[in-house]
């Protein structure tokens, strides 16, 4: 190894299947940027991997200083990690990871990832008291949290399966309620803020059809699928008139924190980024 290898910091994502990952596009454009030497490379690990892959990690035989984790990992690196701030706990889901004096510590940066796309491209969204999430996936937790976070006092989970929402409504406590997918539109009526965690709409599914112009002046429709950047419900929203912002912004600020636990910086995400991640999508949907 020679001085330069051994400086220089490595960091991963790690999932199964990993190839689709789009943050080694993020990373190595702020790595190039800054002109950091440093690594960020897709890493295929198995579940039944998992272990030895942290084993070697917080060892320090692996080179790595830390990384993203991703499907199926999320749950399970919060039992292998040494440490897992409030967010990731209360999320029950990480992912990423550094070490810190040979400690394993875990975050979950989704749920600033969509507060920090919001604060961004839609100011004062967070002013509303009431919101409602389509969908309760693993992608839901984060969001709800974020929600909770930042002050509504009344957050509808809707879902296909009422039962999955029910555990996540007994998870977060008494501000956030359950429901089944049938009670949406009525749901809708008077809400600040509504965010779709689901691909309703999309390779073939029916979207809702619901009357956002129901809701709440000034009121706001999200969603953190990006692809495509327009979403059915988006598109639905936009048709009728009502503000809407993408989920792309939350891809690009939920790489922040990460970055800078590995790299020592804090990177700014750019126009510039956000074109590159569309002529991504663009050419691999
Ligand atoms: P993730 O964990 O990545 O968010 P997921 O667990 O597959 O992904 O969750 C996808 C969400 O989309 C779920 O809320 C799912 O509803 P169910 O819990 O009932 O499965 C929702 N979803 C997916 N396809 C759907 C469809 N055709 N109609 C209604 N909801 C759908």
């Amino acid at each position: 190894m020679d001085k330069r290898d051994k400086d220089q910091r490595r960091a991963f994502v790690i999932g199964d299947p990993i190839s689709h990952s789009r943050s080694p596009l993020i990373h190595r454009h702020w790595l190039e940027a800054a002109s950091l030497d440093g690594s960020y490379d897709p890493v295929a690990v198995t579940a039944s991997d998992l272990p030895a892959f942290v084993s070697a990690l917080k060892d320090g035989s692996s080179g790595f200083c830390g990384g993203n984790v991703t499907l199926p990992h999320k749950e399970a690196i919060l039992e292998l990690a040494d440490e897992a701030d409030v967010t990731a706990r209360e999320i029950g889901a990480a992912n990423t990871v550094w070490l810190e004096n040979g400690r394993l510590m875990a975050t979950n940066t989704d749920s600033h990832g969509f507060s920090a796309n919001l604060d961004e491209t839609a100011p004062g969204w967070d002013k509303g008291k009431s919101a409602i999430v389509l969908g309760a996936g693993g992608a839901c937790r984060a969001i709800v949290h974020a929600l909770l976070a930042r002050g509504f006092s009344s957050v509808a989970i809707a879902n296909r399966t009422e039962a999955r929402a029910r555990v996540l409504a007994d998870r977060f406590g008494p501000r956030v309620s359950p429901h089944g997918i049938e009670s949406l539109q009525e749901l809708v009526s008077g809400a600040d803020l509504f965010v779709n965690t689901t691909s309703l709409g999309m390779g073939g599914t029916e979207a809702p059809l619901l009357d956002f112009t129901v809701m709440a002046e000034g009121a706001l429709v999200t969603d953190i699928v990006y692809v495509p950047l327009e979403t059915p419900l988006l598109a639905m929203a936009k048709r009728q008139g009502v503000a809407t912002a993408d989920g792309l912004g939350m891809l690009l600020h939920q790489a922040v924190p990460g970055f800078e636990k590995w790299f020592g910086l804090r990177p700014q995400v750019t126009p510039e980024l956000r074109q590159l991640l569309i002529a991504d999508m663009e050419t691999h949907t």
